[in-house]
């Protein structure tokens, strides 16, 4: 492996090159992750319910566990996530008096755990809508239905006066390079900003497939946002091997698509290259093809190949275009 050149080494002059790593990630692949990350963000273990699955209840056991590891090895973090619809506790939500108060509260205590080691933090995640022509925002979320569009800024004004200053507080979202989601995105996030700057970075997930979105989508998202005067983070990188809305029992583990599969990878991280100025950190959601989330999702059962290193940790063609230049 000593003769494979590091990503992040790489990379260096441009951005930091990430991973979402967990316990188990970590015993398995330690070594590799060392070599090759110089940001790590945990996939599940600072997620609201992972933390404080109950009122006042905290468990940090394994996000310890992975911010320890980024401790003994001097990398930095991201903070994944305080505000989402996702994987957090119901009991948040049912009493609408004291929400506000006890975000706060896990900010403080979540934030103020890891303020050494984590230097942005996804203070929401997910609240644009997918739908075009609607409301731009997503009216299923808990946190809409209880406080309407409020809860956005005052969420991120929370995370300003909690967090250590100088941190990066980020609004992330998928589907982030979609010309309508985008928009909606850009939309949100002057609203939060409108009386001073609160939002001062997007995260664009990445969770994309070959040719999906297309270069020119990535490039135009990429201008527009750093046109608002945002800083980027690529916070979710992933390319699926399969096609979206792929019929059942397609053969998709082929050399054809895996060549499809590693040029993509060599052609989005060229685009990252030309907008360094503006991005900070590009990271990819996993460390090796088998641990990847992406293995059972969105279709139960089916695995994917869609990351850079296969589960002997040895790296693929994909690796190889994105370290070509
Ligand atoms: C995913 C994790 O990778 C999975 O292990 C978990 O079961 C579900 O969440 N958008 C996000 C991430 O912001 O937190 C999600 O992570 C992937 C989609």
């Amino acid at each position: 492996m000593s003769e494979i050149v590091s990503l992040a080494e790489k990379y260096k002059d441009y951005f930091k090159i990430g991973a979402a790593v967990n316990p188990r990630s970590i015993a398995k692949y330690g070594d590799l992750i060392k070599k090759h990350f110089n940001s790590l963000t945990c996939e599940n273990e600072m997620k609201f319910i992972s933390v404080q699955p109950e009122r006042g209840v905290f468990t940090f056991d394994a996000a310890d566990t992975v911010a320890n590891f980024a401790r003994e090895n001097g990398i930095p973090m991201r903070g994944h996530t305080f505000v989402w619809h996702g994987q957090t506790p119901r009991w948040i939500f049912e009493d609408k008096d004291s929400a506000y108060e006890e975000l706060a509260k896990h900010m403080e205590t979540v934030g103020g755990r890891y303020a050494d080691i984590v230097y942005a933090w996804d203070v929401v995640n997910e609240a644009a809508n997918d739908a075009d022509g609607g409301n731009i925002y997503r009216e299923r979320s808990p946190w809409y239905g209880l406080f309407g569009e409020s809860y956005l800024k005052e969420a991120f004004k929370m995370a300003k006066r909690i967090l250590p200053a100088g941190t990066k507080l980020v609004y992330n979202d998928y589907n982030e390079s979609n010309p309508g989601k985008r928009d909606r995105i850009i939309e949100m996030i002057r609203r939060i900003n409108d009386e001073g700057i609160l939002v001062d970075t997007v995260g664009m997930q990445s969770h994309w497939r070959p040719g999906s979105p297309s270069l020119d989508m990535i490039c135009e998202a990429i201008e527009k946002y750093a046109a608002e005067g945002l800083r980027i983070h690529i916070t979710e990188l992933d390319v699926s091997m399969h096609e979206w809305n792929e019929a059942p029992g397609t053969v998709w583990d082929t050399p054809e698509r895996a060549e499809e599969h590693a040029k993509y990878y060599g052609d989005i991280f060229a685009i990252f290259r030309k907008y360094k100025d503006h991005i900070d950190s590009v990271t990819l959601w996993g460390v090796t093809d088998g641990t990847s989330w992406l293995n059972g999702f969105p279709v139960r059962g089916r695995p994917d190949k869609a990351l850079l290193f296969t589960d002997d940790g040895m790296p693929k063609e994909a690796f190889y275009r994105v370290i070509d230049f």
